[in-house]
């Protein structure tokens, strides 16, 4: 969470942060701020709380020159998300400025021995700390900056990603990263940096992507050295990072969200796109080829992953149990690591994050590499550390997700869960000819079948506004539709602000149907499926109790239109691909309720994107 953006060459450095930030800004939005050097001994700083907006009303008319500059979007961890509490934080006397995502555990006691220094803090944040200890290191030795960071971070405890100024040096900034992201372009008229490469990409598509515990000083003729803590230059070759900035934009939607719904059609062919063979008869995932002799080695999967990320997991159990016939656990990233788990060299771990950052998601995968298992990674963001920190893995190529509430990734993770699971049947021969052909066959029409969900966008609307000032929501599903059940509550809970539960429907009279009353929505997946008959009587157990059903349905089933209060229909899909229809209308339903409530959709309250603390 949080994010940083830098930068320094021969532009004004204003215009390039402010819209930095707001590229950012899916990162946090808690407060915002920038800190300009326009010449020697001189660097503005300038903080709002809130949004990057309040941070350009507050700044409108101050002088904002100065072709150096850093600049942040908050998601508060340490202090209340007020002014004091916002980046950039200036050390005693106000040389130095920096920003920071991340957290500095042991900035307490990094503080106490700062104060007895005579040092006074203005915000309650770890940042404040990290500041005063690289300008106490500074002023002591009498060091340059670099240097003095270097010396500094050797003392932290923590994640960091920083990006610090020294108004004695207006030619250089430093930039440095443990555990938290940083790239930094390459541009013909200065250098970037920032925490991902959106804010960089209109500028130059030229990347360099520092490890962890190496600091980089960014000079302003655009040269740039990166070197680790004990000073030893580290080389990184330069990567062509390919973003479309159309991915970045609204393009005519409202908001970002609904933007990436209507997008997934389009990326989940992306996704596909060069692993599903034209002749329909093979998948290619490059990983399971690279890498067949471990994976049909393991005597078991363990997926990790947290939020969305896990529901997509969820899914890939069962399609890995189905085809490959390998059992497969998945665990929350956030139990696993901290609950001494059997996991050992005959397990691959499936660690799944579209962010790519998700601490402890990450912290998971260092658990299980130090006991020996092998890590497949399936991700998003190309470079981010989860994807470099695993053995091998799949990208899922669903361009930029900015929402925070995650949608295309969604069913780009189950996308490429599908193909990685039939590619493994396919290497382990368990896999016919003729159902792999029946499957890929499927899986290549998904999109098309998104489409056929999209064209009720207006009659999913109708409906939300019934059930827009509803308390509360169930969701019931049962197999492959119990995950998709989750996702829909947490899709809602999360953008509404409305309370939803997903429970596998025959769960219910285990308890939940104590709640059903003529005031409770329940949605139920109830497509065509083997459990079909069982689903309608759970349906007929909550009608009974006056419950109100919003049903998705399998296209031309009269049965369940006729009991239930509201439908959607949904083309007919295998059932193991079936999530992928029958999440979208459940992503809309969600959508239109927090768009009719005026809710801020693509930043709900309390929510980052990039969940980089534990
Ligand atoms: C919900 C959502 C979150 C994320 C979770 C994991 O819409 O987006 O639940 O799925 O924070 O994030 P990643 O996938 O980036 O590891």
């Amino acid at each position: 969470m949080c994010g940083i953006v830098g930068y320094i060459g021969r532009k004004q450095a204003y215009p390039i942060l402010i819209e930095g930030l707001k590229r950012l800004e899916y990162r946090g939005y808690d407060s915002a701020g920038v800190a300009l050097m326009p010449a020697k001994n001189i660097i503005n700083v300038y903080k709002s709380a809130g949004k990057v907006k309040q941070l350009e009303a507050a700044v409108a008319g101050c002088d904002v020159a100065g072709c150096a500059g850093i600049a942040h979007t908050r998601w508060a961890t340490h202090g209340e998300p007020n002014k004091e509490n916002s980046h950039p934080h200036c050390s005693m006397g106000g040389r130095l400025a920096l920003v920071h995502n991340g957290i500095i555990e042991n900035y307490a006691v990094l503080k106490e021995k700062l104060t007895a220094e005579g040092y006074a803090f203005a915000s309650d944040t770890d940042t404040e700390v990290l500041v005063q200890l690289i300008d106490y290191i500074q002023k002591k030795g009498n060091y340059n900056l670099v240097t003095a960071v270097q010396l500094a971070l050797k003392e932290v405890v923590g994640a960091y990603a920083i990006a610090v100024m020294d108004r004695e040096n207006p030619e250089m900034i430093v930039a440095a990263r443990k555990s938290s992201p940083l790239v930094i372009g390459l541009a013909d008229d200065g250098l970037y940096l920032a925490s991902d490469a959106t804010p960089i990409i209109e500028h130059t598509n030229r990347m360099v992507y520092p490890d962890d515990e190496e600091v980089a000083a960014l000079y302003k003729d655009g040269s740039y050295r990166i070197m680790n803590l004990e000073n030893v230059e580290c080389c990184h070759e330069a990567q062509t990072v390919a973003l479309n900035i159309g991915q970045l934009q609204k393009g005519g939607f409202p908001h970002f969200m609904i933007k990436e719904i209507y997008d997934q059609p389009e990326c989940l062919a992306d996704c596909m796109r060069g692993r599903v063979m034209a002749d329909m008869n093979r998948i290619v995932i490059s990983a399971v080829n690279n890498y067949k002799d471990v994976l049909m080695r393991a005597k078991r999967f363990i997926i990790v992953a947290c939020g969305t990320s896990w529901h997509a997991g969820l899914i890939g159990k069962q399609l890995i149990e189905s085809f490959c016939r390998i059992p497969v656990e998945v665990e929350y990233a956030s139990e696993f690591r901290y609950r001494n788990p059997v996991v050992g060299k005959d397990d691959v771990v499936i660690a799944i994050s579209q962010s790519g950052e998700t601490a402890d998601t990450l912290a998971a995968i260092e658990l299980a590499r130090e006991r020996g298992a092998f890590i497949y990674g399936i991700c998003n963001v190309v470079g981010s550390s989860i994807a470099r920190a695993t053995d091998t893995g799949s990208y899922i190529h669903v361009g930029p997700e900015i929402g925070v509430a995650s949608t295309k990734a969604f069913t780009g993770q189950v996308t490429v869960l599908a193909m990685f699971a039939l590619a493994l049947a396919q290497v382990q021969g368990k896999i016919s000819g003729e159902q792999m052909k029946e499957t890929i066959e499927e899986l290549v029409s998904v999109p098309d079948k998104i489409r056929e969900v999209l064209k009720q966008d207006d009659y999913i609307n109708n409906m939300a506004k019934v059930f827009t000032y509803a308390h509360n929501f169930i969701y019931l599903g049962r197999g492959y539709a119990f995950p998709v059940a989750l996702e829909g509550a947490l899709k809602l809970k999360e953008i509404s602000y409305i309370h939803a539960e997903g429970y596998p429907a025959a769960e219910m009279k285990h308890g939940p149907i104590a709640l059903i009353d003529m005031n409770m929505p329940v949605v139920v997946i109830a497509t065509k499926s083997p459990l079909y008959e069982k689903v309608v009587s759970n349906i007929q157990e909550i009608k009974a109790r006056g419950g109100k059903i919003l049903a998705v349905i399998t296209e031309g089933d009269t049965v369940i239109k006729e009991m239930a209060d509201y439908s959607i229909e949904v083309p007919e899909t295998m059932e193991c691909l079936e999530s992928l229809v029958t999440s979208v209308p459940l992503q809309l339903l969600a959508y239109h309720i927090a768009a009719n409530k005026g809710l801020d959709v693509d930043k709900p309250r309390n929510l980052a994107k990039s969940v980089t603390v534990e």
